[in-house]
């Protein structure tokens, strides 16, 4: 999924990875089983839930920067979107997992935009917006990592 949508700053790119990583985390949510399946739940839906309230302030700060105005932007998101959707789906079977190596893409992505944002003089609020981003799923990546610790 790494490179399928490349984080370049703005709030468009950064609203299609969440939404990706909303219908992963979801689908982990449902999709878990085994003995950890309970706590797995419980965790996932933690995430989600989490990503859900980033969606919605990641959708205002498209519209506010003008991006929504753009004909066909919808459709551009909806792709992109899927791409990142199928891509993680087609590379990893096990939900937990995919959410996991999910989250450290977004790192990657995320620390290419807030270098290229402050490498172009971009706003600000998109700096600590980005920032602010990257500390929440930097959590997010610890808690899938040491659930997942031992099992490969
Ligand atoms: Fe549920």
């Amino acid at each position: 999924m790494k490179g399928l949508v490349t984080l370049d700053g703005t709030p468009s790119r950064v609203l299609a990875w969440l939404c990706a990583l909303k219908y992963a985390h979801h689908t982990a949510h449902w999709l878990v089983k085994g003995p950890s399946a309970h706590g797995d739940h419980l965790l996932m839906q933690r995430l989600y839930t989490a990503v859900e309230a980033e969606v919605d302030v990641a959708g205002e700060k498209v519209v506010g920067s003008g991006e929504a105005d753009k004909p066909g932007w919808a459709r551009v998101l909806a792709g992109d979107v899927n791409a990142l959707v199928g891509a993680a789906m087609a590379q990893e079977k096990d939900p937990l997992t995919r959410s996991a190596r999910m989250e450290s893409a977004f790192q990657d992505e995320l620390e290419a935009a807030i270098n290229a944002n402050r490498s172009r003089g971009g706003p600000a609020g998109i700096d600590n917006w980005l920032t602010g981003l990257a500390d929440v799923h930097q959590t997010n990546q610890y808690l899938l990592h040491q659930r997942l610790r031992g099992e490969s």
